[in-house]
């Protein structure tokens, strides 16, 4: 496998990762390489810049950006690169991602941020969604995508807890 970063993820803080590791380990089961780092819109928008700007070049096709509260990183992100963008928003805080579901997902028409649940489910399927992507482009990881969809049909049918 290439170890060249198809996805870039991005995390507002370091709070985030707890949720987006599963992201992470969602793209690893994908075979999918990725890099993964801090930046945060309005603490060190430069960072967030310039991961974008370079992104296309270091070989990245698809840019995952998870922010919670004001959650402006995933749209300030699209508004820097024409890969796409897809958001997550985090979960907690007053209003329990509620906000960071409406900043990610309430872009004007033209800077698209493709936006996934609030939260655990959000970051798994971020991940699902790349692969889905890039499955079009990569037969490797469209062989890999479909395995995971198999699994998971098959864990749906097999009742576990009746298991003897
Ligand atoms: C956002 O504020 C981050 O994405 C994070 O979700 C939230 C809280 O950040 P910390 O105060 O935990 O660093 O910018």
């Amino acid at each position: 496998m290439s170890t060249t970063p198809l996805v870039g993820i991005l995390i507002g803080s370091k709070s985030d990762w707890e949720t987006m590791s599963h992201c992470a380990k969602t793209l690893g089961q994908l075979g999918i390489p990725y890099e993964a780092q801090v930046a945060s819109a309005h603490r060190t928008p430069e960072k967030v810049i310039a991961f974008c700007r370079d992104a296309e070049a270091r070989g990245v096709r698809i840019i995952i950006a998870a922010a919670g509260g004001a959650a402006h990183l995933a749209g300030f992100c699209a508004g820097q690169t024409h890969l796409p963008v897809l958001g997550v928003p985090m979960q907690g805080w007053s209003l329990d991602g509620i906000d960071s579901l409406l900043s990610t997902v309430q872009m004007p028409a033209g800077i698209p941020v493709g936006t996934l649940a609030i939260g655990k489910a959000g970051a798994v399927n971020s991940a699902v969604l790349a692969g889905s992507i890039l499955a079009l482009s990569h037969p490797e990881i469209r062989g890999k995508l479909l395995a995971f969809r198999q699994a998971q049909r098959e864990a749906g049918e097999t009742p576990q807890d009746l298991t003897i």
